[in-house]
């Protein structure tokens, strides 16, 4: 997506920042960004720095700009790419577990965030951004059965453990979770 995208949508310019702030955190880095299709073609660019890899992972479709690519749902990404295990110190969640256009079950979410798991390193961290739409109790995000059992909430890089972002046109109202695998 366009630079315009990132500079007028109140959670992308938001994001923006947090991207770039993923950046200057780290002196040198493997990150992944997942459900990317074409969305998140400025995100290395945002990152701007050689010494942190930006590795990309859809079902469908990338972008070129990234320094490696995986075709895959998050759920079968382990088996597909098993050398990715344990490799990244950071994923980038940005509309996908937490997005109500993707409903994940229970029993999805369960294997969704056990993929997560598996392709961090310990301690790695996932950024997980999402509306609060969802309203079938079967899709709504358990994060009290299914994510904070695996991760902890910290403050990253200055923000808070939970960040809320509320657009002032139209109320909707998107949260960041900062989460470190336990
Ligand atoms: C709303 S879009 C992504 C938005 C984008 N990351 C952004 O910054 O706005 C949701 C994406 O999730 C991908 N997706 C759906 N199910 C997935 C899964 N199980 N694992 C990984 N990606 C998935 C879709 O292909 C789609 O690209």
């Amino acid at each position: 997506m366009s630079m315009q995208w990132w500079n007028t949508v109140t959670d992308r310019i938001f994001l923006k920042e947090v991207y770039k702030d993923v950046g200057k955190h780290f002196e040198e880095a493997k990150v992944l960004d997942i459900g990317v299709e074409n969305y998140n073609s400025s995100c290395k660019m945002l990152i701007d720095n050689p010494k942190v890899k930006y590795w990309q992972l859809d079902p469908r479709g990338f972008s070129v700009n990234s320094d490696g690519a995986m075709h895959s749902t998050i759920q079968d990404a382990p088996n597909k790419y098993p050398e990715s295990k344990n490799s990244f110190d950071l994923i980038f969640d940005i509309g996908v577990l937490c997005w109500n256009g993707t409903k994940f079950s229970q029993q999805d979410q369960a294997e969704y965030v056990k993929g997560i798991c598996e392709l961090l390193k310990d301690g790695g961290i996932w950024i997980l951004h999402g509306d609060s739409l969802e309203t079938n109790p079967e899709y709504i995000v358990d994060f009290e059965k299914t994510v904070y059992p695996h991760f902890d909430l910290f403050d990253f890089a200055g923000y808070n453990k939970i960040e809320t972002i509320t657009c002032p046109n139209y109320g909707t109202v998107w949260e960041v979770r900062f989460l470190r695998k336990k």
